[in-house]
């Protein structure tokens, strides 16, 4: 398990691209096997989570190539409908596939999602949906059993805009006779992205980024040739990273509304914030002021994949800040290891409040989930003196090549392979 040793205190100058988003590209290369043609995901980000989703997409037997940075995926010869519990374990997305392979076989296997370890992750609303658009769910064994004569068009309301739920509901319902309109629908970026690459297909999808999501059921999807949206949760931890550490660092790639709360909660920091089009610039000098409140919520509120950067942060930051975590039962795992730097928070349950101090200091940690390790991370840059941060398996799971991102900032950080 590979480590980063971290020598913080380093102003961060200069600009990024961000990758593609991870979270549009797992349910678009899940969306590839709805068709027998030819589909290519485009600047593919080199992450685990994407290694894995290929996998499993291998062992459903599809034939997917890595190229020159895009996904070339042939799934006409793909005939396998069940997924081994070992790759769901690993990939908690693994649970869209069960829209993507009933719609392509009308039979689906699969194990429990897996995941990071951030609280219960059911999938209640995903099987309700799918039983509502004529689907027979069995469970047995710690697998879960679907199958379909055909898929029908249905009315469906989400009681919580489920990101999954939604995206594996418009997975299913991409081919299904006649309509399904869905209610309570997730905003997310990603849903946008996802209607945009189905209907680049020749799937009938309008209303996503809104409450309400219509898809028309349609006969046959066929190929496409697609660049996903660009990752505004990589943006955002690369935006706090320049916060934290001072300096003045351009993101491109992503729209500001995108990252909207977030430049808001930036901004209150002391941060001076310009966008233009799809660039980001942030400047930040001096010691911060704190957010006095930071709750996480769905699209367009604040992100919980945001919650644990904003809260390493909000640590050396001038005042207090009352974090309160509404999407993920435990999501404050990291808060240990940032204690052992110095910082002064208290978790209750879902909320932390947080004492700003003037520095933390470097320290061995370990990175427990994928965004809890980037916050450590970004707390490690901003810290003085060297920070171990040991198990680099969940950060690199999400962001591709970030040692080498932060090093053309300025910032002194090596991988050590163990
Ligand atoms: C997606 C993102 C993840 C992000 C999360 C919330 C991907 C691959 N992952 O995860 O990075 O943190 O959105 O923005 O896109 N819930 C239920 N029953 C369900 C489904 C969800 O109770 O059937 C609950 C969950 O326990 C959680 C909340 O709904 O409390 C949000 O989950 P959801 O929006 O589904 O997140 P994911 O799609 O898993």
């Amino acid at each position: 398990m590979d480590k980063f040793m971290i020598e913080g205190g380093e102003r961060l100058f200069g600009s990024i691209r961000a990758q593609s988003a991870k979270n549009s590209v797992l349910p678009l290369l899940a969306a590839s096997v709805l068709t027998d043609r030819v589909v290519t995901i485009r600047e593919i980000p080199p992450i685990s989570d994407v290694t894995c989703m290929a996998q499993i997409l291998r062992e459903l037997g599809a034939e997917v190539r890595l190229n020159d940075g895009a996904a070339v995926i042939d799934s006409s010869n793909a005939g396998e409908h069940r997924i081994s519990s070992a790759l769901t374990k690993e990939l908690r997305s693994s649970v869209f596939m069960l829209g993507s392979l009933l719609t392509r076989f009308h039979r689906a296997v699969t194990a429990y999602p897996g995941g990071c370890d951030i609280g219960l992750r059911p999938i209640d609303l995903h099987l309700n949906a799918l039983k509502r658009l004529g689907v027979n769910i069995s469970e047995r064994d710690g697998y879960i059993f679907c199958e379909c004569d055909r898929l029908r068009g249905a009315e469906i309301v989400l009681d919580f805009p489920s990101v999954g739920a939604t995206e594996n509901i418009l997975l299913a319902a991409v081919k299904a006779e006649g309509r399904t309109v869905l209610s309570g629908a997730a905003k997310e970026p990603e849903i946008v992205d996802l209607q945009n690459f189905l209907n680049r297909m020749g799937a009938r999808v309008r209303g996503a980024g809104g409450d309400t999501i219509v898809i028309e059921g349609v006969k046959t999807l066929g190929g496409v040739d697609y660049t996903p949206v660009k990752d505004r949760i990589e943006a955002g931890t690369y935006l706090i990273a320049c916060a934290v550490c001072g300096g003045e660092v351009e993101v491109e790639g992503v729209k500001p509304e995108n990252v909207g709360l977030l430049l808001h909660k930036l901004r209150e920091n002391g941060c001076k914030i310009h966008t233009k089009n799809d660039k980001i610039r942030i400047a930040s000098y001096g010691r911060l002021k704190c957010n006095r409140r930071i709750e996480t919520m769905p699209f367009p509120g604040f992100p919980t994949d945001l919650q644990a950067q904003a809260t390493a942060l909000n640590a050396t930051a001038e005042g207090g800040t009352l974090v309160v975590e509404n999407l993920f039962e435990t999501r404050f795992k990291y808060v240990p290891e940032l204690i052992k730097m110095g910082a002064d928070i208290e978790v209750r349950g879902r909320t932390a409040f947080v004492r700003g101090v003037p520095r933390l200091n470097g320290a061995t940690v370990t990175a427990g989930d994928l965004r809890g390790g980037a916050a450590l991370l970004l707390a490690a840059l901003g810290a003085e003196g060297t920070t171990e941060l040991l198990d680099l398996s969940h950060i690199d799971r999400g962001y591709s090549d970030p040692e080498g991102k932060l090093r053309e900032l300025g910032a002194h950080i090596r991988r050590v392979r163990i």
